[in-house]
């Protein structure tokens, strides 16, 4: 399968990207999620990804029990490697992750999902020797 499949009209259709990474909207604002980790680590050595949705400008997701991230997954390339699950209200769209790779299987992949807005991607590269 070649690409992504997003019909621009539908916001919970596929996955949603910024248009402009340079010029974020504040729907980008509040969704795009936020990847920290290390741009190198070693082989089979642990280290430490972080995630977080919102704020980028100052501009907050709303979490409320009618409108609030349910998740984030993270992924190396398309290898599953955890999940968080919140709340709407009680719990905040943050989570630390620690894993260790023996290879990379792609750039880390981070998907979030908001109750109301859908599915969001963010990427990071990594080297893994
Ligand atoms: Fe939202």
């Amino acid at each position: 399968m070649a690409g992504k499949w997003k019909c621009e009209k539908d916001i919970l259709c596929g996955v949603n990207e910024p248009k402009d990474r340079e010029n974020l909207e504040d729907l980008e604002k509040k969704h795009m999620p936020l990847i920290e980790a290390p741009d190198k680590v070693k082989k089979d050595e642990p280290f430490e990804v972080g995630i977080t949705v919102g704020g980028i400008d100052g501009v907050d997701h709303p979490n409320e029990a009618g409108h609030f991230i349910e998740w984030v997954e993270l992924y190396s390339g398309d290898t599953f490697l955890g999940r968080a699950s919140y709340s709407g209200g009680a719990s905040l769209p943050r989570a630390v992750f620690r894993v260790k790779l023996d290879h990379a299987h792609g750039p880390l992949k981070v998907w979030e999902k908001c109750n109301l807005h859908g599915l969001w991607e963010n990427t990071k590269e990594i080297t893994v020797e």
